[in-house]
């Protein structure tokens, strides 16, 4: 097949309306639409090529098939190419495969990187001084799914949610939980107590001061999102809980010490944890997870499940003094949000974003009695994504954050 050059097919404008055109660059191997905005996308030919859908195949999820792929995408030839009202067809050199690519659906997959940042929401960074924009929800609103989307974009946006005049019936926690995905069952349970004298091999059961932390980096797969309801509150004006923005405590550290930023992202940590009798519970990841953009999509950090580090001899002292310079900056009072939850409140919380912790309080002084549990991350971007579906929200095909499984 002779491989055309891009004088032999310079353009191709569609018949029924000269307001889409289509040219190639054979010796790139991209093809580029101009839409009547102004606007134009390149797109690759392997990638046009794995877009298309295959009637006669194997029934799938996406339809499309790895088969169809050249085994090296230079090798891809386009013979020749057409717009026909909505669709752009393509006629391959090889096998002489066609493929039809419904232009819309073209316009919304663009993979330029402007296009791909419009459609990756921004995070708010939140710190001690703004957290007023905290979304505070009721109850009640759960009756109403469009307001539970409105929930779960505020646990996207802020990595938090908080709820008030939720009732003290013990489990309702789980019954929160599963308006956004099914209650995570791990080897410690389902529903967890966070009360004084239970427990005590939790050291959230005690009455002592807890830094700001995530939940289980011991955990390959820590906690996605986690969910805190406050059954009795403490009676001494102690056990505040304190949040603190990971995403915000990232971009300070990478603009004070970016070389601690930078080991973070890229030197799996060792997290562990032996509370228990039969208990060896180990994971070796980041703390710092970057998107392919470089954008920070996930942190994990339990500073107590931290034991010493077994890393080549030139990582020792940097990743110790990152692993400091962070908690440092946890542990900051500009960045620590303290709020007493009252009975009834609860707050849902992206674990992979959020770190939280207590003030100390006197365990003597009446029961503190918080439940806690949790929702996979995938299945609440699911629940996010279906939702917004529903309502024709542009979320259905935003990218959310991968979280902290580097
Ligand atoms: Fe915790």
């Amino acid at each position: 097949v002779r491989q055309k050059k891009p004088s032999d097919l310079p353009t191709c404008m569609n018949p029924s309306s000269t307001s889409v055109s289509a040219s190639i660059d054979a010796e790139q191997r991209k093809l580029t639409v101009r839409w009547p905005s102004g606007l134009s996308h390149t797109f690759h030919y392997v990638w046009l090529r794995h877009n298309a859908r295959c009637p006669d195949g194997m029934p799938n999820d996406t339809q499309v098939k790895i088969d169809l792929l050249p085994d090296d995408p230079e090798s891809l030839v386009v013979e020749s190419f057409e717009i026909k009202n909505d669709t752009l067809e393509i006629r391959w050199a090889d096998g002489q495969i066609e493929t039809t690519h419904n232009l819309p659906t073209l316009l919304g997959s663009a993979y330029d990187s402007a296009t791909r940042r419009q459609r990756k929401p921004t995070p708010v960074l939140w710190h001690a001084g703004n957290t007023e924009e905290i979304p505070v929800y009721l109850f009640s609103d759960l009756n109403n799914p469009e307001t539970i989307l409105q929930i779960a974009l505020s646990i996207r946006d802020f990595g938090i949610a908080r709820l008030k005049d939720v009732p003290l019936a013990p489990g309702t926690v789980a019954t929160v939980a599963e308006y956004f995905g099914s209650v995570h069952l791990n080897n410690y349970g389902r529903v967890f107590d966070v009360r004084t004298g239970t427990n005590l091999t939790l050291g959230s059961n005690t009455g002592k001061y807890l830094g700001p932390h995530t939940d289980e980096s011991y955990r390959h797969g820590a906690p996605g999102i986690t969910l805190f309801h406050c059954l009795a509150a403490s009676l001494d004006d102690g056990g505040e809980t304190i949040l603190v923005d990971g995403f915000k405590a990232a971009q300070v550290l990478k603009e004070s010490d970016p070389a601690s930023f930078d080991i973070l992202c890229r030197v799996p940590v060792f997290f562990q944890r032996r509370a228990l009798p039969e208990e060896d519970m180990q994971s070796h990841r980041r703390i710092i997870a970057l998107d392919i953009d470089g954008d920070v999509e996930g942190i994990r950090f339990t500073d107590r499940t931290i034991p010493p580090q077994d890393l080549p001899e030139d990582l020792m002292e940097p990743v110790y003094k990152a692993i400091k310079a962070f908690w440092n900056i946890v542990n900051s009072e500009e960045l620590k949000f303290a709020c007493l939850m009252a009975a009834g409140d609860l707050h849902l919380f992206d674990n992979q974003r959020v770190l939280h912790g207590r003030t100390a309080f006197d365990p003597t002084a009446g029961v503190r009695h918080l439940q806690q549990c949790s929702v996979n991350r995938d299945e609440f971007h699911n629940t996010l994504r279906t939702l917004a579906a529903r309502f024709n929200h542009p979320a259905q095909s935003l990218t959310m954050a991968g979280g902290a499984l580097g």
